[in-house]
């Protein structure tokens, strides 16, 4: 998953290409190269392994001039990370394309192509579509029809944009999976992953859909549908900031970003709740028609979101609603009866994420009553896809690891199992309960907050440690489970979660006295029987550091570290119980020096598969 920007502008672009990159960084920061074509109508680029900074600093030394240009920031698949591999891959010293997907086909294509003649100087599957783009050139075909005919051959998922050294003024695009967007102003075009990299230059823009091929000439573009009839896509206004993300006072985006969450959930809830009722059409308007339609729900997402996902399974089966939660890359290719009645939920923080898209393809496919999705970019393809559409108001999210997004996704499913309870015979008095403890997030969430100098402290036992466990029980197993899961992006640490009663059945095995074993401890009906587990643990010599409810009569000894956490109705522990475990894994990496907002190997939108 890459970004891509392109334009076609009246004065030089490199600026705007290399401000493009800098917000499309979060779709992978591996490399990143831009191309122009000069005014003696060469091509001219300039690539660097890294960050998007590394480009700037390899630019101020040896600026590129041009109007017409494509820029990329990398997240590698095929072919490790270095400069060659970078993006934009030149064909002939006339062609530069940039690219974001996968092609499958690219194996035959590179020997056909290398028995044709063709040098390769890359590992990617990238490479051969430029060479293809190549040879119907060469052929004879115009730029755009050479285009039309490299997809037609091409297998996989891509998006894509070209330009020609000897056609200044022109670049084609094209989609066949990831999105792509043109931006169009009165005398310019551009061409970009998503719509924060057109923001510095136009509001307008058009979505292109798969099998378009974009032909821009300056402000003209042509659209030609997959048939290849000539098509108008509609021009959107986006409404979206233009403006970036400021770090503030905080030393990285992760930590402004978990202390941004009482504001981030109090926005969430504005607007959404009335007294004591959660009010419908905070879904859409559709909301009540397809809610009345629903027997079950069916969830899916990836990563962080989809344990949001497991939590609200929690909430939708306790008031009655049929649930199943499933991985959005298992679920797209498994096959599976369809159950009548279906609300097909996806949880996405950008948007934009491929597994996601292909498995509500799928879930459609098989008929659902609808499709809601929970999301907090508004402008983006789930929310384009979907019926119904909560959006969490947590503002941009810049750090990989996803926080305040999950915070807020929480609590609009928890809204959501409380409008699906009317339908299944929950009074108006147990709705006004939760709303009331609903109404006290922000409050509560500031407490955890406060946590931190003594979550710090504990962070200092985890730093030289290469495993940890997580354990939780009920709602609380998908809230160790993202603990885990936030430890091991953020701190490389090889982190593991269980439900506590399933220790017993093999992974104890693992317990000694330098495995730390991090457990989650509300006082809630589970309570006893966790803490028999932890009893278990510490039989085992196992060291514990636990986050508790006072009441749970858990208290600090010899081998057990516990940091307690203020007491909060059951309903809203799983969204406390999160704070405690972002703290940990964010000062750990704090202590480890690692990149806390830019972890190693990762990209923050996952636009492939
Ligand atoms: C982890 C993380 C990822 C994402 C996952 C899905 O901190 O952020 O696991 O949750 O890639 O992304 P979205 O929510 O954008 O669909």
């Amino acid at each position: 998953m890459c970004g891509i920007v392109g334009a076609v502008r009246e004065s030089d672009t490199s600026g705007f290409l290399l401000e493009g990159l800098r917000r499309l960084e979060y779709r992978g920061y591996d490399s990143a190269g831009v191309v122009v074509i000069n005014q003696s109508g060469r091509l001219e680029r300039a690539r660097t392994v890294g960050k998007v900074k590394e480009l700037e600093r390899a630019l101020t030394q040896t600026p590129l001039a041009g109007t017409t240009g494509l820029a990329h920031t990398r997240w590698a698949t095929h072919g490790g990370v270095s400069e060659t591999n970078a993006h934009p891959h030149i064909c002939n010293g006339t062609l530069a394309l940039v690219c974001n997907g996968i092609v499958e086909n690219h194996e035959a294509l590179r020997h056909s192509q290398q028995e044709a003649g063709l040098a390769f100087t890359s590992q990617t599957d990238t490479e051969v579509v430029v060479h293809q783009v190549y040879l119907h050139l060469q052929n004879g075909l115009d730029l755009a029809d050479a285009v039309r005919a490299t997809m037609d051959e091409l297998a996989g998922s891509f998006a894509l944009a070209v330009v020609h050294a000897g056609e200044p003024g022109r670049l084609v695009a094209a989609r066949q999976g990831p999105p792509l967007l043109l931006g169009r102003a009165e005398k310019e075009s551009f061409v970009a992953s998503d719509i924060n990299a057109l923001l510095p230059a136009t509001r307008r823009y058009q979505v292109l859909e798969n099998g378009d091929v974009a032909d821009i000439r300056g402000a003209s573009c042509a659209i030609k549908d997959s048939g290849g009839s000539p098509v108008e896509r509609v021009i959107h206004t986006s409404t979206q900031s233009g403006a970036g993300a400021e770090l503030g006072e905080h030393r990285h985006f992760m930590q402004k970003e978990i202390h941004e969450q009482p504001r981030a959930v109090s926005d969430t809830l504005e607007d959404r709740l009335l007294g004591d009722r959660v009010l419908e059409d905070a879904f859409g308007s559709e909301a009540g028609r397809i809610f009345d339609a629903t027997r079950q729900v069916l969830i899916i997402a990836c990563g962080t979101s989809y344990h949001a996902g497991l939590v609200a399974r929690h909430w939708l089966e306790y008031v009655g609603v049929p649930c199943e939660v499933e991985v959005a890359s298992e679920y797209r290719y498994r096959r599976h009866a369809a159950r009548e009645g279906t609300l097909v939920v996806t949880i996405s923080q950008s948007g934009e994420t491929a597994d996601t898209l292909a498995a509500l393809e799928e879930a459609k496919r098989q008929g659902v009553v609808g499709a809601l999705v929970v999301c907090n970019v508004a402008e983006s393809s789930l929310v384009r896809e979907s019926d119904l559409v909560f959006m969490t108001h947590c503002g941009p999210e810049v750090g990989v690891a996803s926080t305040k997004t999950f915070v807020s996704a929480m609590t609009g499913l928890l809204l959501l199992a409380l409008v699906l309870s009317r339908r299944h015979g929950f009074d108006s008095g147990f709705e006004a309960h939760v709303v009331h403890q609903i109404r006290t997030l922000p409050g509560a969430l500031e407490a955890a907050l406060a946590m931190e100098d003594a979550i710090a402290e504990m962070a200092q036992v985890f730093s030289d440690k290469e495993h940890a466990l997580f354990l939780g029980r009920g709602a609380h197993f998908p809230i160790a489970m993202e603990g885990a899961l936030k430890l091991k992006e953020i701190s490389y640490i090889h982190a593991e979660a269980y439900p506590a009663g399933e220790l017993k059945h093999g992974p104890l095995a693992l317990v000694d006295e330098k495995m730390p074993v991090v457990a989650v401890a509300p006082n809630d009906l589970l309570i006893e029987k966790l803490k028999s587990n932890l009893e278990e643990v510490r039989a085992r010599r196992g060291r514990l550091y636990l986050f508790a409810d006072p009441a749970s009569g858990l208290e600090s000894r010899e081998d057990v570290t516990v940091l307690h956490v203020a007491p909060v109705d059951s309903a809203i522990a799983p969204i406390i119980y999160t704070v405690p475990l972002q703290l940990l894994s964010y000062h750990v990496a704090l202590i480890k020096g690692t990149d806390v907002d830019k972890p190693r190997n990762l990209a923050k939108s996952v636009t492939v598969e």
